[in-house]
């Protein structure tokens, strides 16, 4: 395939990130877009000079300009988007996360093979430069044998055009029972898949605690995870410090990630946030400490370069990057923390196939309105804190 033609499939918050990737790629031509607000969609279609605008995905999907298929629409219909758009034998690029439960991730992923497509879940994180580098520090042995994980999250306020401009919709479906959980299945599903994808090692158990926090916080929490190496083991952290600033110009959060190994650390001080003033990347080895400052930071070009991904090894006709096992493995990661703290005993994640949720979701609207009246917020997304889904 010389240029691939894609169609977006879901036109909301998120599509402002995910979309220019494909439009600026050399070897792209977004041809059409569909969502289920067609107002919504003609004015996107618009400002970005897409011909095309469907109403109904079954539209989009039975039109044969469209190769492949970016699907940016809510968590609970990725199951049935994705199974359509492989039935019509489109590649398919889904967001994180892959599904509501694991049963149909797995049937996505064997619709996929089945029908001979493409399938990658999109995991931004992954190309982030910073992430990627540490990656590729921690498998050039640089820091030795990597002993312990640690990622920290924490959600504050924050003033960015961007989560002022969120649209309320897009949190009415990850509030309800429509999802399995709150924000851990949401933001954090990212740092499960950089648990994962950092050290490239499997879990093979999880002990949480996962405490109910304010709207769809769940925090804090803190998550131990048992690799399947004896001598690696990870930490996860995740609060919320509603009174907290936090500058960002996308969402409110803020990440830490740190892998020590035998001979030295590397740290990645950020993503969405820029809370600290320190370098994006420092590594440690052995007596040297080296300060990354000329690396590529901004979160947005994270999702630039996975959209360029997946058009150059469709184009390519390799393995499109980010194997969708991984993201059935993430899924089980996120449910395992809540099984744990439901059930208070280690979790092995392998043993998950259904869904699980924390004992108190969803929320009631009048507990909801308990919150919103004791953070001082106004009942619209836009004096929501930062959540980056
Ligand atoms: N990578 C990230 O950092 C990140 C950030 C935010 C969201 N996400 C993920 O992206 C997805 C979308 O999130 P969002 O915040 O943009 O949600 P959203 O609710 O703002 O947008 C979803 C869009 O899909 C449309 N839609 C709903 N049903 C449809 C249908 N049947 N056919 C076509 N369109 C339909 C809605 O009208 C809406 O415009 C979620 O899975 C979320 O987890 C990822």
């Amino acid at each position: 395939m010389d240029r691939v033609r894609v169609g977006i499939v879901g036109l909301g918050n998120i599509s402002e990130l995910n979309v220019p990737g494909y439009l600026e790629h050399p070897y792209c031509d977004v041809v059409a877009m569909c969502d289920t607000r067609p107002e919504r969609a003609r004015a996107v279609a618009r400002s970005w000079g897409v011909p095309k605008v469907y109403g109904s995905l079954d539209d989009l999907l039975a039109d044969d300009e469209v190769d492949a298929v970016e699907i940016l629409t809510p968590t609970y219909l990725h199951a049935e988007h994705v199974i359509s758009a492989a039935r019509a034998k489109k590649h398919v690029s889904c967001q994180k996360p892959i599904a509501t439960t694991v049963a149909d991730a797995r049937a996505m992923v064997s619709a996929c093979a089945e029908a001979g497509v493409a399938f990658r879940v999109t995991e931004n994180c992954c190309y982030y430069p910073p992430l990627e580098r540490m990656r590729e520090v921690i498998a050039s042995g640089v820091i030795g044998t990597p002993t312990l994980l640690r990622i920290k999250t924490v959600v504050g306020e924050t003033e960015s055009a961007f989560q002022s401009a969120q649209d309320p919709e897009g949190y009415v479906w990850r509030f309800d029972a429509r999802s399995p959980g709150g924000h851990l299945f949401d933001d954090v599903m990212h740092k499960y898949a950089m648990a994962l994808w950092l050290v490239g090692e499997e879990v093979r158990s999880v002990q949480a605690i996962v405490r109910k926090g304010r709207l769809f916080f769940e925090a804090p929490m803190v998550a131990l995870l048992e690799y399947g190496r004896d001598d690696l083991l990870g930490m996860m952290e995740v609060a919320h410090a509603p009174g907290m600033f936090i500058e960002s110009d996308w969402f409110g959060a803020d990440e830490f990630f740190e892998v020590q190994g035998t001979d030295g650390f590397v740290w990645v001080t950020r993503l969405s946030g820029r809370l600290h003033d320190l370098p994006p990347l420092v590594v440690v080895s052995g007596r040297t400490r080296t300060e990354v400052r000329d690396i590529e930071d901004r979160y947005e070009v994270s999702f630039r370069r996975a959209a360029g991904a997946f058009v150059d090894g469709l184009r390519a006709g390799t393995p499109v990057d980010l194997a969708p096992e991984t993201a059935v493995r993430t899924l089980q990661l996120a449910f395992a923390v809540y099984e744990s703290s439901n059930e208070r005993r280690p979790v092995d994640p392998s043993e998950l196939e259904g869904s699980v949720s924390p004992p108190w979701w969803p929320k009631t609207t009048d507990e909801l309105m308990d919150d919103v009246m004791a953070l001082g917020l106004m009942p619209e997304a836009s004096a929501l804190p930062g959540t980056d889904g």
